[in-house]
């Protein structure tokens, strides 16, 4: 019998060993059932309960170290925000990827109208989008996710200013600007903006040790077949990814140990997979 190579689909399309859920491992994944950030969460429904009286909340600083849960509890703010508050609209930027201010205009345009116009300047985006929030009576709320990696702090300043003062053009549009910033040294804004801007800061301290085992516990419920990996093993990359700061690595290690077990064709992860 002659014993036909695998190709590369044949690999892809193979059962696995190892995965019952790949996606509960990528950096998107947004846990349905989010523990530890309750307090944040509170904080963050406190500061918009004006919403209710059709007004914007106040703006906000996510302010702590990598893999706190900002990101994730920014856009789970949204979503709940969102599905109370039909007018709410909320964009959500990451400002790794875009830069400019013409880029996040570009972004809120593009939520608001579904569309992209790469003929508009920046000063038709803002007042198309001016226009729209006045005419339909909607609240906007702008995420701008690492906003110290916007370009240089003109871009940031002008970004800032031009929403943050737009009421001084549009007395009735409604905005807030709630940024997220992993640095101890955020970037400096112009005393035109900072004057106006005054977040309400939201800190996300260090994960307890206990709380990083608990949720790769669940990340491992949701990811792995059953008996996959020891609860052993489990403590053993929370205390790692504990004493580095850092719980998305622990999330990826889970993944890459999963991803060697797999590829061996073995059921279970073993301490070697980790390495
Ligand atoms: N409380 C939590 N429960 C479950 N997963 C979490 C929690 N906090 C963070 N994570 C996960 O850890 C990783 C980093 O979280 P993220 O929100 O991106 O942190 P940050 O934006 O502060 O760097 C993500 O994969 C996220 O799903
Ligand atoms: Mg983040």
């Amino acid at each position: 019998m002659r014993i036909r190579q695998k190709t590369i689909f044949d690999v892809i399309e193979e059962e696995g060993t190892i995965f019952k859920d790949k996606s509960v491992f990528t950096t998107e994944y947004i846990p349905e059932i989010y523990q530890y950030r309750d307090h944040q969460l509170d904080s963050m429904a406190f500061h918009s309960r004006k919403v209710k009286s059709g007004y914007a909340p106040y703006n906000m600083l996510l302010k702590g170290t990598n893999a706190t849960g900002k990101t994730t509890t920014l856009k789970k703010y949204f979503q709940l925000i969102k599905e109370a508050y039909s007018n709410v609209f909320t964009v959500y930027i990451n400002c790794k990827i875009h830069r400019t201010e013409y880029q996040i205009f570009s972004e809120v345009y593009k939520t608001l109208f579904h569309e992209d116009i790469a003929t508009l300047n920046t000063y038709n985006f803002y007042n198309r989008i001016m226009d729209y929030l006045t005419e339909n009576k909607i609240i906007l709320i702008l995420g701008l996710d690492e906003f110290d990696n916007i370009k240089n702090s003109i871009e940031l300043n002008r970004t800032l200013y031009d929403f943050l003062r737009a009421y001084e053009e549009y007395p009735d549009v409604q905005i807030s600007v709630i940024t997220v910033s992993s640095s101890k040294n955020i970037t400096a804004t112009d005393l035109n903006v900072s004057t106006i801007h005054l977040p309400i800061e939201i800190g996300f301290p260090f994960y307890t040790q206990q709380e990083v085992y608990s949720i790769l516990k669940q990340r491992v419920d949701l990811g792995f077949y059953p008996g996959v990996i020891s609860e052993d093993l489990i403590a053993y990359i929370s205390e790692r990814a504990y004493r580095l700061g850092n719980l998305r690595i622990g999330i990826k290690k889970l993944e890459h140990a999963g991803d060697r077990a797999e590829y061996k064709g073995h059921y279970k992860i073993e301490k070697a997979d980790l390495m």
